[in-house]
């Protein structure tokens, strides 16, 4: 345990993100109110673009299009979901799996793959990442840091993107902030307080990138070539004591293997097909201790009966 006086109790109370049920000492709290409708509709919506690419004609003929099929036959073999009785609010994600299913003849001979898709369609990506329900998992972490680590003098933000969590993470730490992606086009053009850097979690860093209280990622860390050799390395960036805190969703999302809504959709980009996705929590923590963190902590976030992942944490040890 720190003795650094910064890090509050680990058991700590995070709005919004229940018990992981395999952490029985972490404490229990509610679901927010919709939730899980709005997932089962957005399931719902996502086995029905996945009828449509298993029924189409165009047969897949490279990696990324053969995964993306087996990924929407995947998402049949799942029981099937009622979608709620009442209207759920429509995000990117719907707007992104309707073109997921109008490029299918494209991505399936592979004339296109899912970042041409989106380039193809201004504003789309930027929309997904932010809207509901990625944005989720930067609003968890973005509530959660304070109350893991208090008095965080530095921050280091890995794959920061279109800056789902960068927009919030910005005007609280200010230029104790350094928000990094491997895509220079993405760091060029952010213009947050803080400093903007391009870092590519599978290389070393930057020699002058500095050494940080807490280090955090969004659904970014499982793009890693090899995980657990990029958390060696941002080890290796966290100063004594610092927290690495992650948000990261989760597949399956049921014990009977049932995947996440949009494994289809992430299933037609390089970093996500060939990476192999989502992982599981008990993945994250071998790899965390594998790599010397100690108090290995997570949280999940639910929809109903299903676990949508969530929150991982863990600290350099003093
Ligand atoms: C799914 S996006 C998430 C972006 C952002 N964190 C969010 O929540 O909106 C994954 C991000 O990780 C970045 N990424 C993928 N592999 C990376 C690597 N090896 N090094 C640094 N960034 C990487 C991508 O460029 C992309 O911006």
């Amino acid at each position: 345990m720190s003795t650094n006086g910064r890090r509050p109790s680990r058991y700590v109370s995070m709005p919004n993100t229940p018990v992981d049920r395999d952490m029985a000492r972490e404490p229990v709290t509610t679901e927010p109110a919709g939730r899980a409708g709005r997932y089962a509709g957005l399931f719902a919506y996502a086995r029905t673009a996945a009828e449509r690419i298993a029924a189409s004609p165009h047969r897949p003929v490279t990696g990324r299009a053969v995964r993306l099929r087996a990924a929407a036959l995947a998402l049949l073999d799942a029981p099937h979901r009622t979608p709620p009785d009442h209207e759920v609010p429509r995000t990117a994600a719907y707007d992104a799996l309707d073109v997921l299913v109008e490029e299918w003849p494209s991505l399936a001979v592979g004339r296109l793959d899912g970042a041409d898709v989106m380039r193809s369609r201004p504003g789309l990506w930027g929309r997904l990442m932010t809207e509901w329900p990625m944005m989720e998992y930067a609003d968890a972490l973005v509530a959660a840091l304070p109350r893991l680590y208090t008095g965080t003098e530095s921050v280091l933000e890995i794959g920061s993107g279109v800056g789902n969590a960068t927009a919030r993470l910005a005007p609280l730490y200010r230029e104790r902030l350094v928000w990094t992606d491997r895509e220079l086009s993405l760091v060029r053009h952010s213009r947050w307080p803080g400093t903007g850097r391009v870092f590519d979690f599978d290389l070393e860093p930057p020699d002058d990138l500095g050494r940080f209280d807490a280090i955090v990622g969004i659904n970014a860390l499982h793009c890693a070539a090899d995980i657990a050799r990029t958390l060696g390395r941002l080890r290796r960036l966290l100063l004594p004591g610092g927290i690495l805190l992650l948000a990261e969703g989760n597949s399956p999302t049921r014990s009977d293997g049932t995947p996440w809504a949009l494994d289809l959709l992430f299933n037609a980009f390089d970093g996500w097909w060939d990476r192999g996705g989502f992982r599981t929590r008990s993945e994250w923590r071998e790899a965390l201790s594998s790599q010397g963190y100690t108090d290995i902590r997570t949280s999940a976030m639910t929809a109903g009966s299903d676990d949508l992942g969530g929150l991982i944490w863990a600290y350099r040890p003093e």
